[in-house]
């Protein structure tokens, strides 16, 4: 019997490649879509374990239906995580961040529905459920808050906007359309490199990279929403084969105010320079994974996940 064929969008990505390393290690064949298929960037997945075999990558952009169609054809399923994730100020956000996020997302589920996908998961955020100023301050908030689209609008928070903006269509798509459309929603992902694991370099060199618009003193002690990537993939691998998975799933490890990730650190590496000389504390972003620890999902400890971060920050280089 063929094993089961899973299309994952935007392959060559931090996430997604985690996810696709996940996928190839359980016996799926995955069709991988990528923008510039004979990209150096993308060497490493062909270097995945049964990838010569089970991975096929189709060149497909968000904004090209077609080229979507192809790679989702004769898949019982997509994980979809391609998103452009700026890590500067963007000068044309609905060129640069709602297209591709919105247009691109429901390009992916009219393929899927032409080609009788029966679950897709969609990757969305903490960003698309904190930022609701309407939420009590002292409640905790779980799946039922929304970001606030006018709010994020309003205040330029684009990949805000675009995140919530995109999973909300989803689902509505997904219910007009007769389309199983599960959402999981990570915090920030840490392991190795990409933006968020860049917040966390950035740290460990006692620099504060400020992520919202806006005039800030010095360094505002927030709460940060922490995962492991690895702990991310396993997630989304849960939402898409339990069968009694549904809606979204907010999936973060520890919510950690920034000063205590300093001391974390600086316990595990007295060497090294951290943040310091914090402000006010921000509870803002505080969440709950309870739904998905219900569907059986479990993480690493902190300490794992900060010792393998700086382990591949050193590797790289990038703590000389
Ligand atoms: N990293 C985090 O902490 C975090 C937290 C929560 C949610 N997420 C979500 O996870 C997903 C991946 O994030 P990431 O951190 O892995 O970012 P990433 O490494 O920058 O990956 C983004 C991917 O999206 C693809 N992409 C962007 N625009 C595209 C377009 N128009 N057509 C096709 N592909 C396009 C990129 O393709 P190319 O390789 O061709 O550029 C890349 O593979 C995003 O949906 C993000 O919102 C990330």
């Amino acid at each position: 019997m063929e094993k089961k064929r899973v299309c994952v969008t935007g392959a060559g990505g931090f996430v997604a490649s985690w996810i696709v390393k996940l996928l190839l290690s359980k016996g799926y064949i995955v069709h991988g879509t990528v923008r510039d298929p004979g990209e150096e960037k993308y060497a490493h997945l062909n270097k995945l374990e049964r990838a010569s075999y089970n991975l096929k990558l189709f060149k497909a952009d968000l904004l090209d239906y077609g080229s979507l169609v192809s790679a989702i054809a004769g898949c019982t399923g997509v994980i979809h995580v391609a998103c452009p994730v700026p890590t500067s100020t963007l000068s044309n956000p609905e060129v640069e961040m709602l297209e591709p996020a919105v247009t691109g997302t429901l390009n992916v589920l009219r393929a899927c529905s032409e080609a009788k996908v029966k679950r897709v998961v969609y990757i969305s955020s903490t960003a698309a459920v904190v930022k609701n100023p309407k939420w009590p301050e002292d409640r905790v908030k779980d799946e039922t808050c929304w970001s606030d689209r006018e709010y994020c609008r309003a205040t330029e928070n684009w990949y805000l906007l675009a995140k919530t903006e995109a999973e909300s269509i989803a689902f509505e798509y997904g219910k007009q359309n007769g389309l199983d459309v599960v959402a999981v929603n990570p915090g920030w992902m840490q392991s190795i490199l990409n933006f968020s694991t860049l917040l966390l370099l950035k740290f460990v060199k006692g620099v504060y990279i400020q992520i919202e618009p806006g005039d800030v003193d010095g360094v505002p002690n927030k709460l940060w929403v922490v995962v492991d990537v690895r702990d991310a993939a396993d997630a989304v691998l849960l939402a898409f084969e339990k069968p009694e998975s549904e809606g979204r799933y907010i999936c973060v490890a520890y919510n950690i105010m920034i000063k205590d990730l300093a001391e974390k650190l600086k316990s595990l590496y007295p060497d090294q320079t951290c943040l310091e000389n914090f402000g006010e504390d921000d509870r803002e972003y505080c969440v709950t994974s309870e739904k998905l620890q219900k569907l059986g999902w479990t993480y690493r400890q902190l300490e794992e996940t900060l010792v393998d971060s700086i382990k591949s920050y050193k590797k790289a280089g990038l703590l000389d």
